[in-house]
Formats: structure tokens, sequence, C-alpha cells
């Protein structure tokens, strides 16, 4: 791969003031040399419908484009009654379908999570790496990012002011850069790596 590593940063909200997308916005000013976050917003993408997963729409072509670009993939969730909110996991099964043309196959990826109580969205990162066993994903599994009482560690402007969460943050994307130089394969070669790793043993034969 090129000595750059090129991170695809994903919130899971679409709410004005998220704490999540803020979460993400402070990831892009804490990343390590030789490496980038580039921002993909979720609201343009459309509802999942299986009908349309070989004619998908432009906004789930151009996710799937912008995922296989990167090295690497960093998702900020929101905990939603205990898993990832609903549209975080709508674009994912976009762009793991048709069977057979899972971009996101392969990837290194690193999870980060706001929330207003205790727990930091603890639960909601566990099921997404249970998510990741089903794509293929290779997410790093420390440190653990997850923001607690989000409401005092950001100002009003969204603006990430708790120091050590600040400190976390780059310690996590040094972990992924290092982790993704360590496995990835260069991002053109991603899909044609991908088929190595997709036959399912459940799948009958047939590429995942
Ligand atoms: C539908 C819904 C379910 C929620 N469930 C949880 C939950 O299970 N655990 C939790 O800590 N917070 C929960 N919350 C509160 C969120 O942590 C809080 O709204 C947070 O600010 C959402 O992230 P955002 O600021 O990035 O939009 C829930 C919020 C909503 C709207």
């Amino acid at each position: 791969m090129s000595s750059q590593v090129r991170i695809l940063g994903i919130a899971g909200s679409l709410r004005r003031g998220s704490y999540n997308q803020a979460a993400l916005r402070a990831a892009t000013l804490l990343v390590p040399e030789n490496s980038e976050i580039d921002l993909f917003q979720l609201d343009g993408i459309p509802m999942f419908n299986e009908d349309d997963e070989t004619c998908p729409p432009s906004a789930v072509l151009e996710l799937k484009k912008r995922i296989r670009s990167a090295n690497s993939v960093l998702i900020v969730t929101p905990e939603y009654n205990y898993s990832i909110p609903g549209i975080l996991k709508n674009a994912i099964d976009w762009a793991s379908r048709p069977h057979g043309d899972n971009a996101w196959s392969g990837k290194s990826a690193a999870i980060m999570g706001a929330s207003l109580g205790a727990i930091g969205t603890a639960r909601a990162q566990y099921h997404l790496r249970q998510i990741f066993v089903a794509l293929n994903v290779f997410p790093l599994n420390r440190p653990e990012v997850m923001i607690a009482d989000a409401a005092h560690r950001f100002d009003e402007n969204g603006h990430l002011i708790h120091e050590p969460t600040k400190r976390l943050i780059q310690e996590l994307l040094k972990h992924l850069v290092d982790w993704t130089r360590r496995i990835s394969p260069a991002p053109e070669s991603t899909s044609a790596s991908s088929t190595a790793t997709a036959r399912h043993p459940l799948s009958g034969g047939v590429p995942a």
C-alpha cells in the first residue's frame, strides 16, 4: 500500500449537534502523520431494499466506492437501545451487497462512540464488532474509545474539550494506522483479495 493511510470516517447520527459527528470531526485533527480521514455522511442513503441491491441508488454506489478506495474505516457510533442506530446498520447492509460484492471485506477498522450516559456506547460497539465478523472486517481491539458523559466532554460548538479523550483518540488512530499497514493490501487489490476470503462455509460455495 502507499505510505499514506486513507481512513474513511462514518458517524452513525444525522442529528444536528451530534456528539458522534463531533467526535469524528475531532478525530480528523488527531490523525498521525501520513494518514488522513475522509468523511462520508449517511443522510443520502435510502432504506435498503433487496430488490434494488443489484442496481443500487447513486449514494450507495458512492459509499461503496469510497470504502474501496480507503485503506481503513473509522466508525463512530451512538448507542440506540443497546445497539447501533438503524441508519448505520442500513448503510452497512447496502455496502455489503449484493452477495459477492461486499465493499467492506478485508478492511481494517476502528470504533469509537459517544453517549450522554455512563456506558459510552459499549453495548453498541460490541454489536458492531459482531457485525464486523459477517462483513469480514478486521477491527482494532484496543484502545476502546467509549466517550461517556458527552455533554461535558464537548463544548456548545461541538469541540472536544476533554484532553484525556483527545489523547485516547490519538492513540486509537496511531494503532489503527499501524494495524492497517500490517494487514491491508493495496486498495486497488482489495476487491480481488476479498474473493480469497469471501467463500462463506454456509454459502454453498458461492462467493460471499
Ligand atoms: C432511539 C434512541 C435510543 C437510545 N438508546 C440509548 C442507549 O441504549 N444507551 C445510551 O447510552 N444512550 C441511548 N440514547 C441516548 C444517546 O446516547 C444520545 O441521544 C446521544 O446523544 C446520541 O448520539 P448523537 O449525539 O451522536 O446523536 C438513545 C437515544 C435515542 C434517540
